[in-house]
């Protein structure tokens, strides 16, 4: 499996929930979208703007669930909605909705605590600051997957 990568600018929030939309209307059920990158970095503003676009509501509430870990949307395709960050290491990843099923779009926070089990068939994006409203995004995964996601 050929891996691919990209880096983008994306220079303030609009710009990262215009990315967030335009990889939501070429995304498909199965599809396993990882979020890493510090707090603030913009994970759960991604993750928003993703959501808001496959659920064709620009106002949907959709919280940053560091609480409750996953929070699932039934919008079509329904979403997967994961942030892992206080992921106790025996948590059962099923027991908590993780199971990978290819009916379901996950987009996951923190997903380095996913260890092993993280679909290798996953798009990687690393979230990192450069400024107050700037960020950098490496994007990274198979390069059928980016060349669909992320097209030219
Ligand atoms: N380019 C940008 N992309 C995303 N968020 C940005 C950007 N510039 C500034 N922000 C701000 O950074 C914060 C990102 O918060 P959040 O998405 O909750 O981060 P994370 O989930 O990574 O901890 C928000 O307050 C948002 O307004
Ligand atoms: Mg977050």
């Amino acid at each position: 499996m050929g891996m691919e990568q990209r880096v983008l600018t994306l220079a303030d929030q609009p710009a990262t929930e215009s990315l967030a939309r335009s990889l939501a209307a070429a995304s498909r059920p199965g599809d396993v979208i990882l979020l890493a990158g510090p707090l603030g970095a913009g994970k759960s503003c991604f993750a928003r703007a993703f959501i808001r676009a496959i659920a064709a509501d620009p106002a949907l509430e959709v919280p940053s669930p560091s609480f409750t870990l996953v929070q699932t949307y039934p919008t079509d395709p329904p979403i997967t909605h994961a942030d892992l960050w206080r992921l106790n290491g025996d948590s059962d990843l099923i027991e908590l909705g993780l199971d990978f099923s290819d009916r379901m779009i996950y987009l996951i926070e923190w997903p380095d605590r996913l260890g092993d089990a993280a679909p290798r068939t996953a798009l990687h994006i690393a979230l990192a600051w450069r400024g107050a409203e700037s960020r950098t995004a490496l994007v990274r995964g198979p390069a059928s997957l980016l060349g669909r996601l992320l097209p030219g």
